[in-house]
């Protein structure tokens, strides 16, 4: 199974990932999460990616081209793989095309604008390993405490109000488009994401049968 995970900043992409990476047994690949740990290791990437994810922009494709394709080329991929947050422009979907790779299905979580600045606003993410959280939705064991890693949660700097809404612009006119290219080769699925998050899961795994 190859698949692709879109959706709104906030969609709820993140969490579905992690949840389907251990149902599917195949690996989450989310270049967010690559471009924070680049950032928190002050690696070329990072330094260059991190003026970007503050001001809620999209970082250059080709440096995200790059980063992804020397993912997909791990061992681990080979078996599939659930992409998430890429592509997110027509150039990133075109340069996977001509990676070679063929994509199954393309899962779209609908979530409205509304609903998304809220969401944002009780989002903890663990410093160490990136697992998210919420703190109504889904609330760690322990209060600002990683269930998977112990490790400590804190908001995310791009989750400020002003810049979610600017990533939410971001994501209506750069990646929104992508549904039509999908739709196009009858690849793409949508889901209600406004669901609880199981809900949401089993829509998914609905949708993967067709
Ligand atoms: P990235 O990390 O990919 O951010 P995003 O797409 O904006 O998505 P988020 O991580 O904010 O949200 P999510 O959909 O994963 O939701 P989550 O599961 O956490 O990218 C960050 C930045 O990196 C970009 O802005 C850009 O600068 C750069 N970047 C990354 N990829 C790039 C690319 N390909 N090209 C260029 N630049 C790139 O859920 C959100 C919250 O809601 C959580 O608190 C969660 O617990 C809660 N929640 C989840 N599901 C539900 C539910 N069903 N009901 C209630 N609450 C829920």
């Amino acid at each position: 199974m190859r698949l692709i995970l879109m959706g709104p900043p906030g969609a709820g992409k993140g969490t579905q990932g992690e949840i389907l990476e251990k149902k599917l047994g195949i690996s989450t690949i989310s270049t967010g999460l690559m471009l924070r740990t680049a950032i928190k290791e002050q690696t070329e990437v990072g330094k260059l990616a991190e003026q970007y994810i503050n001001d809620g922009k999209l970082v250059p494709d080709d440096v995200i081209v790059a980063i992804v394709k020397e993912r997909l080329s791990q061992p681990d991929c080979e078996k599939g793989f659930i992409l998430d947050g890429f592509p997110r422009t027509i150039p990133q979907a075109e340069a996977l095309d001509n990676m070679g790779i063929i994509i199954d299905k393309v899962v779209d979580i609908d979530v409205p604008d509304e609903n998304i600045v809220n969401r944002m606003s009780g989002r903890r993410v663990c410093k160490a390993c990136g697992s998210s959280y919420h703190i109504e939705n889904k609330k760690p064991k322990v209060e600002g405490v990683c269930d998977s890693c112990g490790g400590e949660l804190q908001i995310r700097k791009d989750d400020a109000p002003e810049t979610v809404l600017d990533r939410l612009n971001v994501y209506h006119e750069q990646t929104e488009p992508l549904k039509d290219y999908y739709a196009k080769c009858g690849k793409l699925r949508s889901v209600e994401g406004t669901a609880p998050i199981k809900e949401i899961t089993a829509s998914i795994l609905k949708v993967l049968e067709d």
